[in-house]
């Protein structure tokens, strides 16, 4: 069973590698499917590679994934241990916002089938763009990080979604670089578990 799975989360990623399906196809380098183990109870969700991801074909590998690292490992949480992907698999040109179509396209073929197979505990949405394609709505990050709420746009059983910072943004103010460390912090203590567990 766990080796099924495996085999499809390998099929699924080689699908991502050679896709074609929108217009982020012609221009990207690698594609980037995610990586994590297939046990992992938490899938965290950025919004699509950038350029240090797109030559190397893995998730949050430039600054802002060290930095998001660090984070993890300063909460308690085991970078290892966590699934990491994105809304869309490929770099959008000049690193501008997967558009709308991308979106529903990507997670369409992919960040639904990824979740199924991993099934994790939680997903985390880093930033505005992961957590409004996750939820299918306009989320207010000052507003909303730290906070819970369930999918019910890309999973039917409603999986609890974390909102918080995008780690890029994070970087960019000390503000939101404390509130991003506070809610890792929260996730951490696991106290989530009683409500969704
Ligand atoms: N930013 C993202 O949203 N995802 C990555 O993989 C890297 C940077």
């Amino acid at each position: 069973m766990a080796d099924e799975r495996a085999q499809a989360l390998q099929q699924l990623a080689g699908q991502v590698r050679i896709c074609l399906e929108c217009r982020l196809g012609a221009t990207r380098g690698v594609a980037v499917p995610g990586e994590g183990p297939l046990d992992a109870e938490l899938l965290w969700v950025g919004e699509a590679p950038g350029a240090a991801e797109d030559a190397a074909g893995l998730p949050f590998v430039g600054a802002s994934g060290r930095f998001l690292r660090h984070e993890m490992h300063e909460a308690g949480l085991d970078p290892a241990a966590m699934y990491i992907t994105n809304i869309v698999k490929c770099r959008p040109p000049g690193n501008r916002r997967p558009r709308v179509d991308e979106i529903a396209i990507c997670t369409g073929l992919y960040l639904v089938r990824q979740m199924a197979l991993v099934a994790p505990k939680a997903v985390v949405a880093l930033g505005a763009t992961a957590a409004g394609a996750l939820l299918a709505d306009t989320v207010k990050m000052t507003q909303e990080h730290g906070t819970w709420r369930q999918d019910y746009n890309l999973t039917a059983q409603g999986l609890p979604v974390f909102i918080t910072y995008h780690p890029a943004a994070a970087l960019r103010s000390e503000r939101w670089r404390a509130e991003l460390h506070a809610d890792l912090q929260a996730l951490a203590d696991g106290r989530w578990r009683m409500a969704y567990g």
